[in-house]
């Protein structure tokens, strides 16, 4: 037990001295910018409205075009809960420094956003999104429309709120594997949906493993 304990203390303790010592030049790790999914989803509202199929596939064809190797074109939705917040996602992409999926629900949901290793770039593509971090004078909600980009920064924390039927292009860039762990929790302390749990794995590890063959890391 105390070797076991002692090697996973070592583990952990490389993996960090790992971390910091990449930090500086994770930029260069990144293949997609705010920037661009900012545009690329502004861009599928003009062409398509609230048809939200067409948007999802007006930008996941224009970055299959940009990035060829790097983007999962089956659209396989799988439930996910996570801070309470119950919804659906399809993985666009997955690596360790970057994911990019599309997230929502047809009826509505709250919850906790997590507090993340990574920045969090939220472009509602359909309906709104509510979101609140208490503060002093605080008494109003941030309120996202159609259109616009949720920034929530690494480290941060807030609760966020669907009233109805919303769905997003969620991006996040930073240190992805450490946001697995909140992306797990609530099947193991709440819904027991095993099924779910190993779709989510496959699906999430084929994605990095995949993009990690490449290089992409
Ligand atoms: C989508 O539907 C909502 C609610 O009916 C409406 O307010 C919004 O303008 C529509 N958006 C677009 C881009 O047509």
């Amino acid at each position: 037990m105390a070797r076991l304990l002692l090697f996973l203390g070592a583990i952990l303790g490389l993996l960090t001295s790992a971390m910091y010592m990449v930090e500086p030049y994770l930029e260069q790790l990144y293949i997609f910018t705010p920037r661009e999914l900012a545009q690329l989803s502004s861009d599928a509202i003009s062409a398509h409205g609230n048809d939200t199929a067409a948007v999802v596939s007006y930008i996941v064809d224009n970055l299959a075009k940009k990035h060829p190797d790097h983007v999962n074109l089956e659209e396989e939705w799988i439930f996910n809960n996570a801070g309470g917040a119950m919804g659906a996602m399809y993985i666009i992409h997955a690596s360790i420094t970057e994911y990019l999926i599309v997230f929502g629900t047809a009826i509505g949901t709250e919850g906790h956003t997590g507090r993340h290793t990574a920045d969090d770039y939220f472009h509602i593509l359909k309906g709104e999104q509510l979101a609140y971090a208490p503060g002093k004078g605080v008494y109003a909600p941030e309120v996202y429309p159609q259109g616009s980009v949720h920034h929530l920064r690494r480290g941060d924390v807030k609760q966020y709120k669907m009233d109805k039927d919303c769905f997003a292009l969620e991006y996040a860039r930073g240190w992805i594997p450490p946001m697995l762990f909140f992306g797990y929790a609530d099947t193991f302390f709440s819904t027991l949906d095993f099924p779910t749990l190993w779709r989510t794995t496959v699906v999430t590890g084929r994605e990095m493993i995949g993009n990690l063959l490449q290089g992409k890391v």
